[in-house]
């Protein structure tokens, strides 16, 4: 298999006495998307932010294309192509989607002192990459992002990285806030990255959409790796309990379903 696009390697990270990561080792590679699983406080964005140049490991360090590199700041991420979407999308809702899609990038026609912002260009470029990745229904470049449905600004987050060149692309709990429909759609998203080739890190809560793209598992806890696995090779209830750091989740999901069917769908009343 040729080198993981992005590695951490022996990673350790403290806050001053505190450690929150523990001796990580994950690798990323092209076209694969990679679940990072965990409970509140497992220490997911901190990893993520290893990897995204907000904060540098205490110990260990991080390869790209199997050379050791530093991201001293985001930027020097965002110029390796490591791109971070969090979690309402990051951007501006009393922006078009035109501008929005060309914040930090603007796109000018003209040259000197007559360059001025080219509204049509930009409207155009930014519709086409968000069709082309499936979203029909944005078709006016001139719509503010605001009026957007959560899944929709998270699909133009997803296809602005895209257009500009991510090669890793990082989803920072994408569909926590989405019904399912809009979940739906920003899975789907998901797997035409991975199709183009991307790297996919997709940190997740919710082991049915992890299992919905993912090729690859890391469950987190309590700033170490747990567990680390392919597709396959673990039930929905193996991980789920893996989640909950072995307490038998899964079975008391299944409780409270059995419960619900002979109740006429309603919840256990809660224990006294
Ligand atoms: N800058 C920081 N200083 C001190 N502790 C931090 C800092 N950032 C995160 N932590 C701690 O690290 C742990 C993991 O946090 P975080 O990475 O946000 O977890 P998750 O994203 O999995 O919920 C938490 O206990 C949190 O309080
Ligand atoms: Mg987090």
């Amino acid at each position: 298999m040729a080198a993981p696009i992005l590695a951490l390697r022996g990673v350790n990270k403290s806050f001053g006495p505190i450690d929150v990561l523990h001796d990580i080792t994950l690798e990323v590679h092209a076209g694969e998307v990679l679940c990072l699983l965990g409970d509140n406080g497992a220490g997911k964005s901190t990893l993520i932010k290893l990897m995204s140049g907000v904060h540098q490991p205490t110990n260990g360090h991080i390869e790209i294309d199997g050379a050791t590199i530093t991201l001293p700041t985001p930027r020097a991420a965002s110029d390796k192509g490591i791109a971070t979407v969090h979690q309402f999308g990051g951007t501006f809702p009393l922006m078009s989607i035109g501008r929005s899609f060309f914040v930090g990038v603007e796109k000018t026609k003209g040259w000197g002192p007559f360059k001025v912002y080219d509204r049509k260009g930009a409207n155009d470029i930014a519709v086409k990459a968000v069709r082309d990745f499936g979203i029909t229904r944005i078709d006016d470049g001139d719509r503010l992002v605001g009026g957007l449905s959560g899944g929709e600004r998270q699909s133009l987050a997803i296809a602005r990285a895209v257009h500009f060149g991510a090669r890793v692309l990082i989803l920072d709990e994408p569909t926590a806030a989405l019904g399912v429909k809009q979940a739906t759609h920003v899975l789907r998203i998901v797997n035409e990255a991975k199709r183009r080739g991307l790297a996919v890190i997709f940190i997740t809560h919710q082991v049915m959409h992890a299992m919905a793209v993912g090729d690859h598992f890391a469950v987190l806890i309590r700033g170490a790796v747990a567990a680390d696995f392919h597709k396959g090779e673990k039930t929905r209830e193996e991980i789920t309990d893996l989640m909950a750091g072995g307490a038998s989740m899964a079975s008391l999901e299944a409780e409270i379903e059995i419960y619900m069917n002979s109740h006429g769908g309603h919840p256990p009343p809660p224990a006294a």
